[in-house]
């Protein structure tokens, strides 16, 4: 019988995210050998300080390189030397783009023991995921300035959808739902005021759930209601979808609902895999704290349980699960990176 393997990129960035990669790294290799699979493990440098260095965030003949990869593994990138923007654009973006990376997901789950800032929400009020497209929107980079410097200047930047990314990131979190037990979609979106591209995104969203996926019941949002009730009712949602700059805003009340940015993980998926996906927990490089075995690794590795889980090695994600709910009921907000690292590897 032939094993099964994955060839894994490992990007581990600046900061903290060489100190968290390497945790997550770890319990892989215990996973992976405990449920029978192999990984190649290629570890690249990009990031601020490959940046200074070389002069590279991420050139053509990296992305070819990285495209040989099942999945990427990415710390976080980002150096307080570096202006801010060309690294989000040089390397973040472009992999983003250039593996057409169109939906980026988001689980908003509550560990047990994990305090949540929103006074009697427990576990069993926070389990949804949040499906956000990633190619469309605000980030198309269409738009222009003009008479820069002049009371009279001009700024546009057009929120730009297709049918073709409306439909095809539907699909996805409609599958997704249909695999869940409360199968349940909420669409998140402003169809009152922004009626071109809501219109089209509502229009897609009905027509798909009822042809392909009637056993999905469909909800709609407008995204500031959604907000309100991510705070006053979470236990409300079970998969949300939306626009781009949506999702960029309310995945971050999500994370802080869960416990904060070290316990947010996230995926840039192509779901076709005809590119590889990107899996990365949602904090930066955390330069005030790198170096001094503060940061908490725990975002890092349920980025790797969804790695996991894209690579169908549901088993080997189960283990990291448990290994995470082993250490959430400790005091791991004044624990260590090595001591945090030390209760997950326990079990193994
Ligand atoms: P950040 O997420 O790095 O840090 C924000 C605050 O949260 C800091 O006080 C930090 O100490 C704390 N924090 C973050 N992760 C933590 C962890 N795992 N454990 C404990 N505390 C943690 O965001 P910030 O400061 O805005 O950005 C720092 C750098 O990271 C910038 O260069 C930025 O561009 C980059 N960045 C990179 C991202 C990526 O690689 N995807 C995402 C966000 C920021
Ligand atoms: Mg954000």
């Amino acid at each position: 019988m032939s094993v099964r393997k994955h060839r894994i990129a490992v990007v581990a960035g600046d900061g903290i995210g060489p100190e968290v990669t390497e945790v997550a790294m770890e319990l892989l290799g215990k996973v992976a050998k405990n449920r029978q699979f192999e990984v190649e493990l290629k570890r690249f440098p990009f990031g601020g300080e490959h940046y200074l260095k070389t002069g590279e965030t991420l050139s053509d003949a990296s992305l070819a390189e990285l495209r040989q990869h099942d999945v990427i593994y990415l710390g976080a990138v980002g150096s307080p030397k570096v202006k801010p923007g060309i690294l989000e654009k040089g390397v973040l973006l472009k992999l983003r783009f250039a593996f057409d990376q169109y939906i980026n997901l988001r689980p908003v789950k509550l560990y047990p023991g994990v305090e949540c800032p929103i006074k009697g929400k427990g576990p069993e009020h926070l389990d949804y995921v949040v499906v956000r497209e990633n190619t469309g929107d605000m980030y198309a980079g269409i738009g222009g300035t003009m008479m820069e410097g002049t009371d009279d200047e001009v700024a546009v930047q057009e929120m730009v959808y297709n049918h073709k990314q409306v439909e095809r990131c539907l699909r996805y979190a409609f599958e997704l739902a249909a695999a869940r037990s409360r199968k349940t979609l909420a669409l998140i979106g402003k169809s009152n005021v922004l009626t071109y591209v809501f219109k089209l995104w509502d229009r897609v969203f009905h027509a798909l759930g009822e042809a392909e996926f009637p056993q999905v019941k469909r909800e709609y949002y407008h995204v500031d209601a959604a907000c309100m009730m991510m705070v006053k009712q979470p236990e409300r949602f079970d998969v949300m979808v939306t626009t781009n700059m949506f999702g960029d805003i309310i995945t971050d009340l999500g994370a802080v609902t869960q416990g904060g940015m070290g316990m947010a993980a996230s995926g840039n998926l192509n779901p076709t895999r005809a590119f590889p996906s990107m899996f990365e927990p949602v904090h930066g490089s955390a330069p005030d704290i790198a170096g001094q075995d503060k940061a908490n690794p725990l975002a890092a590795v349920m980025s790797l349980k969804m790695l996991l889980e894209f690579l169908g090695e549901h088993d080997a994600a189960a283990d990291v699960d448990q290994a995470i709910r082993a250490v959430t009921p400790m005091d791991f907000d004044h624990m260590s990176t090595s001591a945090i690292r030390t209760a997950l590897l326990a079990k193994f």
